[in-house]
């Protein structure tokens, strides 16, 4: 195999010693901590990272060492996985509804900021004397792959009262909101400003932090503008908050993650109803559901070399003996595409790897780390 103009690396060099039918990520800890740099460099405010996008162990411990010290987590798995490579990083449970057994257990973790959309979660988390509760608010806005206000948020009438309830309780009041995942358009951001300055004024509260998300763009074939959206948030935080501003933390889970890892798949077999893969819906391609990025699919021969046939659409099937382990939308592949040939695709490190069921044994991925 030779080296691929694309990628920095010996195909055949960091593939060795892989098992061939078995998904492999290359992950490049340069790549990951240059885009925390990026953040750090132009969000004026706390960068932190959603551990959701991919808790694998090297992610957390690169961003770790590279200095990041708070983590958004959203089970006690997550808190487990940043304590075991990062025992002194802050810890942000932002997932608002919480069981009884979770909350003791992120106090045991020494969660001191949570988050809520709901008077009885709030109830729910006992005495909060001094700690950090972020009020989670959500609007009817669009630019967002999904919606993400159809399950959490509270409207801005109930955020209000939440602000109250928060400091009536002795705790710091935040606001917390995620526009929707894969989010290119700095609109949202705006309008959630704002709307976060409106509530907390009509409150009363003065706020602690507010923090905005999650939902930064990951390139998906159109490389995403983020500093348009780093410069809406200052000039919005500017213009609705003036001096008082509250201090700026974001959580970006997607945008962070995705450039650091590259996926490499087996072509397993080609017949007339489609192209089999190593690994599918039920593995590493459980987003392309919602999501598919098809542009950023290289096909190379078993020598590295690119296949470069004019590209036909086809049905895309998983390994599984389930016929639904099959990808919507038919991808653009080479039709010189064979047997034994690599698809490797670049941008794969968000909702990949953490969202693989391991279904029909299928979708154990190797992780390889390169520079
Ligand atoms: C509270 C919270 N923060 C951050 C994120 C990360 O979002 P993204 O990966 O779109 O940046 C999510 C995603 O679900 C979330 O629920």
């Amino acid at each position: 195999m030779g080296i691929h103009p694309d990628f920095p690396f010996d195909l055949a060099e960091v593939l060795a010693g892989t098992e061939p039918d078995r998904p492999v990520y290359l992950f490049s800890p340069a790549a990951l901590i240059r885009t925390f740099r990026q953040f750090e460099t132009a969000f004026s405010g706390e960068v932190t990272f959603a551990v959701k996008a991919n808790p694998e162990r090297h992610v957390l411990r690169t961003l770790c060492q590279a200095g990041m010290r708070a983590f958004d987590v959203a089970s006690v798995d997550e808190m487990r996985a940043v304590r075991a490579v990062c025992p002194e990083a802050r810890l942000h449970y932002h997932n608002p509804v919480r069981s009884a057994a979770e909350i003791a257990a992120a106090k045991r973790f020494g969660i001191t900021s949570w988050s809520i959309d709901r008077i009885s979660e709030l109830d729910k988390l006992g005495e909060i004397m001094g700690q950090e509760i972020a009020v989670r608010i959500k609007l009817p806005v669009k630019g967002a792959a999904y919606d993400f206000g159809s399950k959490f948020g509270a409207e801005p009438e109930l955020a209000q009262a939440l602000l109250r309830a928060v400091e009536g309780r002795g705790a710091r009041a935040s606001i917390t909101f995620h526009p929707g995942t894969q989010c290119d358009d700095p609109e949202p951001w705006r309008r959630y400003i704002a709307a976060a300055a409106e509530i907390a004024e009509a409150a009363g509260i003065k706020l602690e932090r507010l923090n905005v998300g999650g939902g930064f763009a990951a390139n998906r074939g159109v490389a995403p503008d983020l500093q348009a959206v780093f410069a809406a948030i200052e000039t919005a935080v500017a213009a609705s908050f003036g001096r008082g501003a509250p201090k700026l933390v974001c959580e970006p889970g997607r945008a962070m993650v995705s450039e650091s890892f590259t996926l490499v798949l087996g072509v397993k077999a080609l017949c007339e109803e489609g192209v089999f893969l190593s690994d599918g819906l039920y593995g590493a391609l459980m987003e392309w559901r919602d999501l598919p990025a098809p542009e950023r699919i290289t096909a190379l021969d078993p020598d590295g070399m690119p296949r470069s046939g004019p590209r036909a659409p086809r049905v895309v099937f998983g390994p599984t003996c389930d016929s639904l382990d099959r990808l919507p939308e038919p991808l653009p592949l080479p039709q010189d595409l064979a047997a034994g040939d690599r698809l490797v695709i670049r941008g794969m490190g968000a909702y990949s790897l953490c969202l693989a069921t391991g279904f029909n044994g299928y979708g154990r991925a190797q992780v390889v780390v390169t520079g």
